[in-house]
């Protein structure tokens, strides 16, 4: 899904932790893989359990002492900041730049997963918790995903898309809303902050 500008300037913000998953995961393999229990965090292991366990398995875990379920809490109210201190303030862009009001009366399911313990449904909008990997469950009009998809890799990506057909009617719609960063050859051309760099470097990674 996501372009990485892999010019010299991207190059120069490889840490060598980005490097031992690649070795382990990738040389001598004809593609990057694709797995999301193979990359950079997964092997850095901050929990010491010895298993090959994904970011989302790791949001998941509550280690011996904390309270059960805070990094979920946590990772959730870091979304709302993050939506909130963008340069762009992301839910008025998503309210401002759709044509909600085309679609009538229609009835909206959004997928927001841990987000959905705090967010208030009402007649029309249903803040869904499902687990995606497995078929949608229930029939709407509208399904949006709000930057659910990014970080996870092609293949992926297609399965999730996939679990929703069961519940698609026609005239259904599927809201998708995620950041687009500049391709390949655009670098130099824009200039993203370092910061964004890193991050899309840690996310391809
Ligand atoms: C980048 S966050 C975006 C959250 C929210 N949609 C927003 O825009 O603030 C990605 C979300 O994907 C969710 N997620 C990860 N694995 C999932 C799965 N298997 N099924 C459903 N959601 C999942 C995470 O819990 C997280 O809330």
């Amino acid at each position: 899904m996501m372009h990485l500008a892999m010019g010299p300037k991207t190059y120069s913000l490889l840490h060598p932790i980005y490097v031992k998953p690649l070795r382990r995961f990738s040389v001598g393999k004809p593609t990057l893989s694709e797995e999301i229990n193979e990359s950079t965090f997964v092997v850095a292991d901050i929990d010491k359990t010895g298993q090959l366990q994904s970011f989302w398995d790791y949001l998941k875990r509550t280690p011996k002492g904390e309270l059960e379920g805070y990094r979920e809490k946590r990772f959730a109210e870091a979304m709302q900041i993050a939506a909130a201190a963008s340069g762009i303030t992301i839910n008025e862009y998503l309210r401002d730049n759709y044509h909600w009001a085309s679609l009538g009366k229609a009835k909206f399911i959004f997928w927001h997963c841990d987000l959905s313990r705090w967010a208030e449904s009402s007649d029309r909008v249903t803040f869904q918790a499902h687990d995606f990997s497995t078929p949608q469950a229930v029939s709407t009009d509208v399904y949006v995903l709000k930057t659910m998809l990014h970080d996870w890799p092609d293949k992926y990506v297609i399965k999730i898309l996939q679990n929703l057909k069961p519940y698609l009617e026609a005239g259904s719609r599927l809201v998708m809303f995620e950041s687009i960063f500049p391709s390949p050859d655009a670098e130099g051309r824009y200039n993203l902050p370092s910061t964004t760099l890193r991050m899309l470097c840690t996310t391809d990674l």
